[in-house]
């Protein structure tokens, strides 16, 4: 209830087509007397190339005054000379990420009646899927730590170094565990490499084993990462909620949008849990460049961030209303059906409606 600060950031490529479209439908989505008022960030690939800026310091103060963020996507088109690799991605979304402790980068992955995935029917036939990834959002090899040594020359050494803190790795297990513990099925999959990345993975694994322990209720498992490639391909009814470093959870979650619909449903939340700074919310695909100014894009991804958006706000039923929408909008979907992005965000938008 009241006035909710919302911060957009449309980004570049797709995002801001479908930004337009999830505020089409947070609008409608909202309680009667939830009212947003909206600042919107010229940031991106635009935004650089013009100005040379990527974040500044003052543009990032304002974010953190918001309430809640919606971002699109940044990132121009692969091998842009005149955009160096990583200088959006490190400079302004992971930026944000770490600025505003968003430690809990929560993907949920759920095969919708209605949705086209691509597992056999034999796979499909063993049930529903419906799992949520809790990647860790602020760690990892993500950090930037690291270097080259001697570039270009054939003696050249360079080193990503994942950095993982027993603070880090705990508060985000144990935010899994909290998450566990509100679903049916209460059950919790560690996914690492404990195998290889056995410095990592100790802390990972000794954290885990010791915040179970609190959580008798809950079901724990492990599985390697790369054992969960098949898993999900085989068996991905195994999964209910799974907790994994920065790395792996931007890995495995693109095969879990892939499984369960396509890149074009699945929807994000970067939390800061203890809600220190505005939690941001947005579609785990890039930007597209490959589809660009077409109005092609389908918004639904960004749409259900919204919906993570509400649902994060305190409330619930507005979340659960744009998801009954999407779902019935999937299953009214035709093979080869081609709609614009605003059409789409149009026909979810009026389902919300009634
Ligand atoms: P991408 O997710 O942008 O695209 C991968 C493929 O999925 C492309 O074929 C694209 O056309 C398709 N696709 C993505 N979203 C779609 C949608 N809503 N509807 C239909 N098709 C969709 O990944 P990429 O090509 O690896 O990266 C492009 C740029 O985006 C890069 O600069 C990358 O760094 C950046 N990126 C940004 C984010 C983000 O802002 N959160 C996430 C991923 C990638
Ligand atoms: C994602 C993206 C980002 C990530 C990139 C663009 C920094 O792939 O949101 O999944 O790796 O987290
Ligand atoms: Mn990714």
């Amino acid at each position: 209830t009241g006035q909710v600060a919302l911060g957009v950031i449309p980004g570049d490529g797709i995002g801001p087509e479908v930004t337009a479209e999830a505020l089409k439908v947070l609008e409608v989505a909202a309680p009667a007397d939830l009212k947003f008022a909206q600042t919107s960030y010229d940031l991106g690939a635009e935004r650089y190339l013009r100005t040379g800026e990527v974040l500044p310091d003052s543009v990032l103060e304002e974010i953190r005054n918001q309430d809640a963020l919606l971002l699109g996507a940044v990132g121009g088109k692969p091998n842009d000379p005149n955009l160096p690799p990583g200088i959006l991605e490190r400079g302004l979304l992971l930026k944000l990420r770490f600025e505003l402790d968003h430690y809990v980068n929560l993907r949920p992955s759920r095969i919708y009646p209605g949705s086209v995935s691509p597992l056999s029917d034999e796979v499909l036939a063993k049930g529903e899927v419906d799992f949520v990834v809790v990647r860790e959002g602020t760690e990892g090899p993500y950090t930037g730590n690291g270097g080259a040594l001697r570039v270009g020359t054939p003696a050249e050494v360079a080193t990503e170094v994942s950095v993982n803190t027993a603070y880090g790795v705990e508060r985000v297990v144990r935010d899994a565990f909290e998450r566990a513990r509100r679903r049916p099925r209460k059950k919790l999959t560690l996914v690492h490499k404990t195998n290889v990345l056995v410095h990592a993975g100790q802390v990972w694994w000794r954290l885990f084993q010791q915040v179970a322990e609190e959580y008798p209720d809950v079901t724990t498992d492990y599985s390697h990462i790369d054992a969960v490639m098949i898993y999900l391909t085989t068996d991905p009814q195994r999964f209910d909620v799974i907790v994994t470093d920065n790395l792996f959870g931007d890995i495995v979650t693109d095969l879990a949008a892939a499984i369960s619909g396509g890149i074009g449903l699945a929807a994000s939340g970067n939390v800061n849990p203890d809600r220190t700074a505005p939690s941001m919310f947005e579609p785990v695909h890039g930007s597209a460049p490959d589809i660009a100014g077409q109005l092609i894009a389908d918004p639904t991804a960004a749409i259900l961030s919204g919906a993570l958006l509400l649902d994060h706000l305190g409330h619930p039923e507005a979340a659960a209303r744009i998801e009954a929408a999407v779902l019935a909008d999937l299953e009214a979907r035709e093979p080869g059906q081609q709609r614009r992005t605003p059409e789409v965000g149009d026909a979810i938008a009026a389902r919300v409606l009634g």
